[in-house]
C-alpha cells in the first residue's frame, strides 16, 4: 500500500495588508520589506479566529473536493505552533469535533515551519502501515497572535492561513504517491527561534516576565544561514535517494519564509530558480500552512497537475527541517 494526496484546500483571513500598513504602525518600509524577504502582503486573522477556525476552513475545502465524508477519515493530524490553546488540548482534537469526523484519532504535530512535512511523512507512515486508510493533515498558523508587534525585525515576516490535504491508501501501481521522505532535527539551535517564557523551563511570572518573552524571537541571520543550508541538503538528498537530477523534478514547493533563501539556495546548488514555486509576495510566512497553501493554489491555478513530480521542502524552529518526493 502507498499514500497519496487526493485533494488540497486552503484558507486565508479576509483582512490582507500591505507592507505599506505596517509602515504607518512601525519603523519600516516596502521597500526593506520587499527587498529583504520578497514579502508585499499577509493575512491577519480577526481577533475571535483561533488555529482551529482557518483549519476547518480549508479542511472543508479539502474533503469537498475528494468527495469524503468527515466520518470516513482514520486520523486528523493537524501541524501548528499556535495552537488553540497552549498544550493541551491539541487543535486537532477541536478540528475533530468541528467536522464531526467521528471516528478519526486526533493529534497535532509541532514542528514549526517544518510541520506540514513531518505531518505528511506522519500521514504516510501510517498508512503505508496499514494502520489506516484516510488521513486529513493540515497546517494552520494564526502567528500574528504570538508576534511582538514591537519587533519589526521579526512582525513584517509572517501571515495567518490554513492548508489541508487529504491523504488515501492506494495501490502499489498507482500513479500517484509520496515516494520519499526526510525528517531531520538540529535541536542544538532550539533557541534561534522561539518563545522563551510561558512554558515550563522559564514558566510565566506575573510582575516579572516581560510581554515580549512570551512572543516569538528570532536570531534572523543564524535562521537565514541553517534554512540556506538545510534546503540544498534536503534537496540533494531526495535526489539521490531515487537516482534523479534536478531537471526530473517538476516542482520544488519550499516553506515561504524569504525569497532570499531560495534564490541563494538555487546560486549555491546550481538550480533553476523557475521552478520553485513562490507565493511569499502575497501571503509571507505562514509557518507550517505555507506549503499546503501552496499547493493548494497551484492545483487551483493548473499549475500542479497529475503525473508531475515534485518536491516539498520544510525548515523552522527546531531546529528542524525536511522534504518529500511527490508522485502527483
Ligand atoms: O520560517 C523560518 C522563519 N525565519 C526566517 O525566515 C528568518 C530568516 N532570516 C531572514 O529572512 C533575514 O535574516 C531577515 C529578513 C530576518 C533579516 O534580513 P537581513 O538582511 O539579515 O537583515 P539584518 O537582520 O542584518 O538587518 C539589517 C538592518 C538592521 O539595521 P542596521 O543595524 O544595519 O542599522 C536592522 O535593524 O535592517 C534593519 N531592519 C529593518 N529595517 C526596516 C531589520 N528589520 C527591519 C524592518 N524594516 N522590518
Amino acid at each position: 500500500m502507498k499514500a497519496a494526496i487526493v485533494s488540497t484546500g486552503s484558507y486565508l483571513p479576509e483582512r490582507r495588508v500591505h507592507n505599506d500598513d505596517l509602515a504607518r504602525i512601525m519603523d519600516t518600509s516596502d521597500e526593506w520589506i520587499f527587498s529583504r524577504t520578497g514579502i508585499r502582503y499577509r493575512h491577519i486573522a480577526d481577533e475571535s479566529e483561533a488555529a482551529s477556525d482557518l483549519a476547518v476552513q480549508a479542511a472543508t475545502r479539502a474533503l469537498e473536493r475528494s468527495r469524503t465524508k468527515a466520518d470516513q477519515l482514520d486520523m486528523i493530524i493537524l501541524a501548528t505552533s499556535t495552537p488553540d490553546f497552549m498544550g493541551l488540548p491539541s487543535t486537532a482534537a477541536i478540528v475533530q469535533d468541528r467536522l464531526q469526523a467521528g471516528k478519526a484519532a486526533a493529534m497535532d504535530v509541532v514542528a514549526a515551519c517544518s510541520g506540514f512535512v513531518y505531518a505528511l511523512d506522519t500521514a504516510r507512515a501510517f498508512i503505508e502501515s496499514g494502520s489506516a486508510a484516510r488521513i486529513l493533515v493540515v497546517g494552520s498558523e494564526v502567528y500574528s497572535k504570538i508576534l511582538n508587534w514591537d519587533d519589526r525585525t521579526t512582525a513584517v515576516l509572517f501571515g495567518d492561513g490554513a492548508g489541508a490535504v487529504v491523504v488515501e491508501a492506494v495501490p502499489d501501481d498507482h500513479g500517484s504517491c509520496i515516494a520519499q521522505a526526510i525528517l531531520r532535527a538540529e535541536g542544538a539551535g532550539a533557541e534561534t527561534l522561539y518563545r522563551s517564557h510561558g512554558g515550563t523551563r522559564y514558566a510565566y511570572v506575573p510582575g516579572q516576565t516581560h510581554e515580549s518573552e512570551l512572543k516569538l524571537q528570532m536570531d534572523g541571520r543564524a535562521v537565514y544561514m541553517f534554512a540556506v543550508r538545510a534546503v540544498g541538503a534536503v534537496i540533494q538528498e531526495l535526489l539521490e535517494r531515487e537516482s534523479l537530477v534536478f531537471d526530473d523534478v517538476d516542482w520544488v514547493i519550499p516553506h515561504q519564509a524569504n525569497v532570499r533563501i531560495l534564490t541563494e539556495t538555487a546560486k549555491r546548488r546550481g538550480y533553476d530558480l523557475d521552478r520553485f514555486y513562490v507565493n511569499i509576495e502575497q501571503v509571507a510566512n505562514t509557518s507550517a500552512a505555507s506549503i499546503p497553501i501552496a499547493l493548494d493554489e497551484m492545483v487551483s491555478t493548473g499549475k500542479l497537475t497529475r503525473g508531475m513530480r515534485i518536491m516539498t521542502v520544510g525548515f523552522g524552529s527546531g531546529l528542524t527541517y525536511g522534504g518529500t518526493i511527490i508522485r502527483w
